[in-house]
């Protein structure tokens, strides 16, 4: 069953919200190209976190790193481009999707409606920014995954409210001399998970000067937890959330949270592809979703198959055989390669706005999954 975008009742019924930044601020801007001259600030590389610094083995994803810190990465008309964009009637109309973790998302859309967020996650300067950080050459996973957008909404009073009760508490606790961050016990978003492609660069396109949580938490080797901080406006983080267990703190005192999700994958055809679809089935366009898969896979073996059959016509041209052993590892290997590629592609069984419940880790953090939005 392929998944629609919801109706256009219900779009209107969420649409009783305004922008933090108004529209009026966005006309202004122009309709020139990503220029990476003009709209990246990157400069210095941010902190970054090995597997190994967080008590994983280090070969545990396709490369060392685990995760940086926020970085700054867009200007800020850069961040205005693309909310133009992404809260445009088009995409709003077309793209928007829920589920049960995730009041409302916004995907597959910048191939068909957003030329500029296209433009931006598919220019050589900004990939070369992330896979710098990220230690292993990588490429965008698909089109339909360039800027999923993940929206939180809530009135400037429940802001306030959440200010006041947060100082409060606060204040409390100082009184009684209570050890430790207030924030705490609080709950996730989403219970532990692992994503379904193997790096991720969350950026955010809302003002969270006043944003209280929001971080991301990482299960260390150990089992100990570990607190990444969220990003500012026109900044990022890069995880490889493929291979670590984690989850998305809640974060209050913002009234609009709008983050942006790119997903990649390594550009080489003879790492690893550990891409699932298991996160994204119950939230897409499945012919889409299954079209691309397809295609970037397709084309991965293609390439291998190449790399294959060229050795094979060398060897035999100047002489020499080819193992037979090695052979018969390199067929293993791609008929697991197709194998996986054809389980991934569930038909009938896909339910949507649900994700399964054997990607959220509910029973090694021992919570109770919750019906929050997912920002992450
Ligand atoms: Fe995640």
């Amino acid at each position: 069953m392929a998944a629609t975008a919801v109706s256009p009742a219900s779009i209107e019924a969420k649409r009783n919200w305004s922008p933090i930044i108004t529209e009026t601020a966005s006309m202004e801007l122009g309709n020139d190209e990503f220029d990476p001259t003009r709209h990246l600030v990157f400069k210095d590389h941010p902190k970054v976190y090995t597997m190994k610094d967080i008590g994983l083995p280090e070969d545990t994803g396709i490369s060392p790193v685990a995760v940086s810190e926020p970085f700054p990465l867009f200007t800020e008309e850069a961040v205005m481009r693309m909310r133009k964009e992404v809260l445009s009637a088009e995409v709003l109309g077309n793209c928007q999707y829920s589920s049960h973790l995730a009041q409302c998302q916004l995907r597959g859309f910048a191939n068909k409606y957003a030329p500029f967020v296209y433009d931006v996650w598919k220019n050589p300067e900004t990939l070369a920014i992330i896979s710098k950080i990220a230690k292993i050459d990588l490429v965008t996973e698909m089109d339909i995954e360039i800027g999923h957008i993940n929206i939180s909404v809530k009135s400037e009073e429940e802001k306030q409210e959440e200010l006041q009760a947060f100082s409060d508490r606060a204040q409390y606790e100082a009184d009684e001399g209570i050890a430790g961050c207030p924030w705490e016990d609080d709950k996730p978003i989403v219970d532990w998970h692992t994503d379904s492609y193997p790096f991720v660069c969350v950026t955010m396109l809302s003002d969270c000067t006043t944003m209280i949580g929001g971080e991301t938490a990482l299960r260390t080797g150990t089992g100990e937890i570990m607190k990444v901080r969220g990003p500012q406006m026109g900044c990022a983080v890069v995880l490889q959330g493929r291979y670590i267990e984690h989850q998305a703190l809640r974060a209050l005192g913002t009234a609009e949270r709008i983050s942006m999700v790119t997903s990649f994958r390594p550009r080489c055809p003879t790492v690893r592809d550990d891409t699932v679809l298991t996160t994204v089935r119950p939230i897409s366009n499945l012919e889409e979703l299954y079209n691309q898969f397809s295609e970037y896979r397709l084309e991965i073996l293609e390439e291998r198959i190449r790399q294959q059959l060229k050795d094979l016509r060398e060897a035999k041209s100047v002489g020499r055989k080819v193992a037979t052993y090695k052979l018969k590892a390199f067929l293993e290997e791609q008929e697991k390669f197709l194998s996986h590629m054809n389980s991934e592609m569930v038909d009938g069984e896909v339910v949507r706005g649900t994700i399964e419940d054997n990607l959220l880790l509910k029973k090694k953090s021992g919570s109770k999954s919750k019906k929050r939005p997912r920002r992450f």
